[in-house]
C-alpha cells in the first residue's frame, strides 16, 4: 500500500488569512508534493460537535470548508476529501480504543487542560477528543499526519494507542508520524496580535470586497502624519503586505516608509488591492463551485468510497483481533 498522508480540519468558522498561510497553503503544497501518492483530507465534524452546538451553523461551516478547500486548489488526482462522520467505522474503532486508554493518561492532555482552564465544560467528548483523533489516524493506516504544533501531543497519543493495541492484539496498526511545519510564521491580525477568531481581529478570505477594504482601513497603526518617516518593521499593515508582495514591491514600500513619502491610508489601499488580487482566482473558483453542487457532492462521494474501503478493511481485522468476530 502506498504511503498515506492524512489530516483533518475542524469546521469551526470562516477561513481567515492566518488559517490560509498557516494551514491551508502548506496543505495545498503538500497535496502537490510528489512524495505522497495518497492524501486524505477530511472535515472533522464529529470533533467540531464539541464546540458547535448549533446544527445549522455546523452544517454551514462543513459545506463552506469543503468548497473553500476545493477552490484553493487541492490536487484532486491524489487527494480524497470526505466528511469524518460519513465513515461509521470510526466511532466503533474509537470505542475499542477507549478500552485501552486510561483516564489518567488522557488527563495529561494539554488541549484538555487548557480547555478546562478556559472554562469549557468537561464533557466526555472533550475528554475523549484525542482518542477519536487517534482512530481518525489509525483507521486509514496513515503514515504521515500534517498538523500544527498544538496538535503534536495528539499524534503522540495516537502512537501510544497504536503501540498498546499492537502489543495486546498483534501488529495491526502503522505508527504514524507528525508532519509539523515549523517555518510557517504567525500571521498578525488587525490589532497586531496573532490573527485569530477568538480575538475578533481576522480578515476572512471570502468576505465581500467592501468588508475586506473596510477591515483593512481599521488596521491599528501609530499616529504618524502622512509625510512623517515611518518604521516599516513595526507596522501592522506591512506585516500583512509582506505575505502578498514581491521582494521588489516590499523594498519599494519600505523606502517610502523611511522617506515619509507614503501615508498609512495609502499603504492600506495598496494592501487591500494586493489581497484582493491574490485571492481573485480563488474567489472566482469558489463562486463557480457554489453553482456546481453535484460536482462537489461527487468529489465527496468518491472520497468517502475510498476512505470507506480502507476503513472496512481495517475494521474487519480489528474485530477479529479483539474477538468481536471469528
Ligand atoms: P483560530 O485561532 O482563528 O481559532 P484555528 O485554531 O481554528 O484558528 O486554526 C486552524 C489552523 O490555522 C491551525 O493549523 C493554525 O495553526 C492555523 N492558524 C490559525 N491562526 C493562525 C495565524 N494567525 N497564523 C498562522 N497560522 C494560523
Ligand atoms: N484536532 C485537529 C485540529 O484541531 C483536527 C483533527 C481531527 C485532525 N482529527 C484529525 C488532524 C486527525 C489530523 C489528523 O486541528
Amino acid at each position: 500500500m502506498s504511503k498515506l498522508c492524512l489530516t483533518g480540519i475542524q469546521p469551526t468558522g470562516k477561513l481567515h488569512l492566518g488559517n490560509y498561510f498557516g494551514a491551508v497553503k502548506p496543505l495545498i503544497s503538500l497535496s502537490q508534493d510528489t512524495e505522497f501518492e495518497d492524501i486524505f483530507i477530511f472535515v472533522a465534524n464529529l470533533h467540531a460537535l464539541n464546540s458547535i452546538k448549533d446544527p445549522v451553523l455546523l452544517h454551514t461551516y462543513t459545506q463552506d470548508i469543503v468548497i473553500d478547500y476545493l477552490a484553493m486548489g487541492l490536487d484532486l488526482t491524489k487527494t480524497s476529501l470526505f466528511l469524518q462522520s460519513d465513515i461509521r467505522e470510526l466511532t466503533e474503532l474509537t470505542w475499542i480504543f477507549n478500552n485501552l486508554v486510561t483516564v489518567s493518561y488522557l488527563e495529561r492532555s494539554h488541549a484538555y487542560k487548557d480547555a478546562i482552564a478556559n472554562g469549557k465544560e468537561a464533557n466526555m467528548g472533550l475528554f475523549d477528543y484525542p482518542v477519536l483523533m487517534a482512530a481518525d489516524i489509525l483507521l486509514y493506516q496513515s503514515s504521515v499526519v500534517p498538523v500544527g504544533q498544538d496538535q503534536k501531543q495528539h499524534i503522540e497519543i495516537a502512537q501510544k494507542i497504536a503501540d498498546k493495541f499492537n502489543a495486546r492484539y498483534g501488529e495491526l496498526f502503522i505508527k504514524p508520524k507528525p508532519y509539523i511545519q515549523s517555518d510557517t510564521s504567525i500571521v498578525k491580525g488587525l490589532d497586531g496580535r496573532k490573527m485569530s477568531k477568538s480575538y475578533h481581529n481576522t480578515i476572512e478570505i471570502f468576505e465581500s470586497e467592501d468588508t475586506i477594504r473596510s477591515k483593512i482601513s481599521k488596521i491599528i497603526t501609530d499616529s504618524k502624519a502622512p509625510h512623517e518617516p515611518k518604521d516599516p518593521d513595526s507596522c501592522n499593515i506591512l506585516a500583512l503586505y509582506r505575505l502578498f508582495a514581491s521582494e521588489q514591491e516590499i523594498n519599494q514600500i519600505e523606502t517610502q516608509y523611511r522617506e515619509g513619502s507614503i501615508s498609512y491610508k495609502e499603504s492600506k489601499d495598496i494592501l487591500a488591492e494586493a489581497i484582493l488580487t491574490y485571492f481573485k482566482p480563488i474567489r472566482t473558483r469558489r463562486q463557480e463551485l457554489l453553482s456546481q453542487p453535484v460536482y462537489v457532492q461527487d468529489i465527496l462521494h468518491q472520497g468517502t468510497l475510498k476512505a470507506q474501503s480502507i476503513a472496512q478493511n481495517t475494521m474487519e481485522k480489528v474485530r477479529k483481533a479483539v474477538g468481536l468476530m471469528s
